[in-house]
């Protein structure tokens, strides 16, 4: 028997993304990615909601789709319509909601319905690393318009949509997460909320609102939704569970009209994204979730304040931050002459994994000493312990903090 390996290589098509890294197990200190506090997992509500709806309904499981339609339990939809209305301001009914596996399958969603390569999106300069490269990858060229502390400028992107007409560019979305925006956790106010959707619609563009982090304002207040505040039915909005409850469920959903929804349906090819973390999320959050979710945010706020006082006593003036008013993230400037990529390699070796600006932004030069710290997986221990770890290796790297 043969024991050279089937070369697949010349199999492979000419647009096939570069292979994936195997993974290496975490490191010991993870400031990484958008994982949720396990401490304020509701572990044992979601068993009682597995248990209950199980016993109920469990033998829905032997169809697919649960007997709800391919748009996903109906029981789930419904609680999203009461949730959306009552924290959103968001109207829509269980028709115009899609169920998918995160919200990362809701971004491929709107953008394979929506994109072709050499098509131009605008997005905030400073953005989640997803959706950037879901955009490069695609072909398609994301104009950057820079945030303030109050989010996304007005200025900025009417001159942006002024210069790209001006030059007979559409772009086909305005992509915008204005509620705890990932990775500078801003809060777009009302007037620019307002003031955005006015410019969309003198310039005939669509906005896409991605919302997954507006349930972990430490006030329990929020702006409405950009869907909320649009009477056009020009903004697609998704949201997700991953932030309030826990990630690896891979639960997200998609509101539009159903003009673009269906275009959307025809492509999700799954047959159905997962059924029984729809069933267990349905049953908990129901009855739970207006409970679980100020207990979660109390917790991360806890752990912010633990974060932002190590850094302070790390770094000192050295580093730059707002204190976000919710979230998960934590987006820090170091001096000009630190190189957070460089930063990000040193770090990894020292067993703290960070976030570098770059990887972050579509302006290099702007994020280029920039670091997104998520404060949420780690113990207040891990938090202070790997703080001090980063500060160690930056100072010896960059003479930073001196
Ligand atoms: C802004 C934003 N959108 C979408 C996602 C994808 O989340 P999920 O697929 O877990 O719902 C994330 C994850 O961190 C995010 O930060």
């Amino acid at each position: 028997m043969s024991t050279i390996p089937f070369d697949f290589t010349p199999l492979l098509p000419a647009n096939l993304p570069p292979a994936a890294a195997r993974w290496n197990g975490r490191v010991k200190f993870d400031f990484t990615g958008g994982n949720n506090d396990p401490d304020a997992l509701p572990l044992e509500g979601l068993i009682a909601a597995a248990d209950a709806v199980l016993r109920r309904e469990g033998r829905t499981l032997s169809t697919y789709g649960l007997n709800s339609g391919p748009q996903g339990y109906r029981a789930l939809r419904d609680f999203l319509t009461v949730k959306l209305k009552r924290d959103a301001a968001i109207n829509c009914s269980a028709d115009d909601i899609l169920i998918t596996s995160g919200s990362l399958q809701a971004l491929d969603l709107v953008n394979n319905t929506l994109l072709a390569r050499g098509d131009t999106v605008i997005i905030e300069e400073d953005c989640y690393q997803g959706s950037i490269n879901r955009l490069l990858r695609m072909g398609v060229t994301p104009v950057g318009i820079p945030l303030d502390k109050d989010g996304l400028r007005i200025d900025a992107l009417e001159n942006a949509l002024a210069d790209l007409k001006k030059k007979g560019v559409r772009p086909k979305y305005i992509y915008t997460i204005p509620t705890v925006q990932n990775p500078t956790a801003t809060i777009l106010p009302l007037e620019r909320r307002k003031a955005l959707l006015k410019l969309a619609a003198d310039y005939g563009v669509p906005v896409f609102e991605d919302d997954c982090y507006a349930d972990l304002i430490w006030s329990g207040e929020r702006p409405p939704a950009l869907h909320a505040l649009s009477d056009r039915g020009d903004v697609i909005y998704i949201g997700s569970f991953s932030k309030t409850i826990a990630p690896a469920l891979r639960v997200g959903y998609i509101v539009a009209p159903w003009s673009v929804l269906s275009r959307m349906l025809a492509l999700k090819t799954d047959a159905g994204s997962g059924a029984l973390e729809q069933m267990v999320l349905a049953e908990y959050c129901t009855a739970h979730f207006t409970k679980h979710v100020p207990a979660l945010r109390k917790s991360l706020r806890a752990k912010l304040v633990t974060l932002m006082e190590t850094l302070r006593g790390q770094f000192g003036d050295a580093i730059g931050f707002d204190d976000p008013q919710g979230g998960i993230f934590l987006w820090v400037k170091l001096p000009d002459k630190v190189d957070a990529l460089k930063l990000f390699q040193l770090a990894q070796t020292a067993g703290v994994a960070i976030n570098p600006g770059p990887e972050w932004s579509v302006n290099k030069a702007h994020s280029r000493s920039r670091l997104r710290l998520c404060f949420a997986n780690l113990s207040h221990e891990e938090i202070s312990q790997g703080v001090a770890t980063l500060a160690e290796v930056c100072k010896k790297e960059f003479g930073v903090p001196d």
